[in-house]
């Protein structure tokens, strides 16, 4: 069994009305407590919601050093977004995976196992997690193929569970060619439901193709918004999950559906199709405001959409046969690809957090916490 220091590292992120500071603060290694495992981590994605905790508003192109600490400044326009987190030094992560090291009393069986783990604070060497909360991987899984089984995985189970309990029949999907949105092609693929998928580039256009997506359109195309009502007139997909956000592209999907739903099923009312249409945001890649300009009919709505609250809604039975879908379809349906691997000093260079601040397609960021 691997030797436990008295102490280790975690990334902190503190923000001020001006500026955002990152830190690696060495602290007491936690101990577990009585139905709890001590962790040792070994591998967190940097996911676009880890950055809106780390980075939170600040402007990336001012990230610099300034002694042991990496900071950024904050627009002036943006310092209210920081309010409620003023001051406070808060840990970051949101998931990640690694081997239990030791366990509090009733939790001795995982010790030894590789477990991916979820709730935050996920960017430090250890971290004490519940035993039932724990997800074991596989025998011989590495933790590495574990990082990324929860927010990502989850996600893409819980916009079907959406689709299913509102009735929708198939599915839109923004910035398709994201690390969720190739697992949602091949969810769908495997439960057949219908999914069009909207990306930027010709070329995600062809990596979606390549994994074996169907409905594939071009928000550069010229003609992106015929394409679109072509391919949402055939799949009957009056639910989006938009994870762009801002912009025209939730109102186009909107116009689209409403085109859609006209063509298979013709009629005039002067309140346009009876056919419900919704486009959930559940990203703000793009943070400029949300346009809509009503083109619709009467019948559409827009709003957010998180995970949490799906799954407090859903219960623990809903949530088990989630996990288990994960579990089993680790690598496969649920892999992630990462281009870059780094350690907690590293995920403090300036350069490091330019980078994986862009969240660019193909280009995630795994840190291994313990190098
Ligand atoms: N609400 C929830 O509960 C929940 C849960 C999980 C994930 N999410 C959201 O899901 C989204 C995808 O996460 P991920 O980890 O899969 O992301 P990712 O792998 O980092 O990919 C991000 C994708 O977004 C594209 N993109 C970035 N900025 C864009 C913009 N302004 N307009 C259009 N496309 C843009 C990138 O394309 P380019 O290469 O062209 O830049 C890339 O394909 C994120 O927005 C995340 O916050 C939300």
């Amino acid at each position: 069994m691997t030797d436990i220091p008295a102490t280790h590292l975690r990334l902190l992120t503190t923000a001020s009305e001006d500026r955002i500071t990152l830190t690696l603060a060495s602290e007491p290694v936690p101990q577990p407590g009585e139905g709890e495992v001590l962790v040792r981590m070994e591998a967190a994605p940097i996911n676009p919601s880890d950055l809106g905790l780390l980075l939170g508003p600040a402007d990336p192109a001012t990230l610099r050093r300034e002694g042991e600490a990496t900071v950024a400044d904050i627009p002036p326009q943006l310092s209210r977004a920081v309010g409620a987190r003023l001051g406070q030094a808060l840990p970051a992560g949101n998931e990640g995976a690694g081997t239990v090291v030791a366990a509090g009393a009733g939790a001795e069986a995982l010790v030894g196992r590789t477990v991916a783990i979820a709730g935050g604070q996920m960017y430090a060497q250890y971290r004490v997690a519940k035993a039932r909360e724990c997800l074991p991987l596989p025998e011989g899984t590495p933790a590495e193929a574990g990082a990324s089984s929860f927010v990502n995985p989850m996600t893409a189970l819980a916009m079907l569970g959406t689709m299913r309990r509102e009735e929708y029949e198939a599915l839109v999907h923004t910035a398709a060619a994201s690390n969720l949105g190739q697992m949602l092609v091949k969810l769908c693929a495997a439960e057949g439901v219908p999914l069009v998928n909207i990306v930027r580039s010709a070329e995600q256009a062809a990596l979606l193709r390549g994994i074996g997506a169907t409905h594939v359109v071009n928000s550069g195309d010229p003609d992106f918004r015929k394409q679109l009502t072509a391919a949402i007139t055939e799949t009957g997909a009056f639910l989006a999950f938009d994870a762009i956000g801002g912009g025209k592209l939730a109102n186009q999907i909107l116009q689209a559906m409403e085109a859609a739903a006209q063509a298979r099923s013709p009629g005039f009312s002067v309140y346009g199709s009876t056919q419900m249409k919704q486009v959930y945001l559940y990203g703000a890649l793009d943070t400029s405001p949300t346009e809509i300009t009503r083109g619709a009919g009467m019948a559409w709505g827009v709003g957010g959409w998180l995970l949490t609250p799906y799954l407090q809604r859903a219960g623990a039975e809903e949530v088990g046969r989630m996990r288990t879908k994960v579990a089993e379809n680790l690598t496969t349906i649920f892999a992630s690809h990462y281009t870059s691997r780094i350690t907690l000093a590293e995920a403090l260079e300036p350069e490091t957090v330019r980078a994986y601040a862009r969240r660019a397609t193909r280009e995630k960021y795994l840190l291994l916490p313990n190098g």
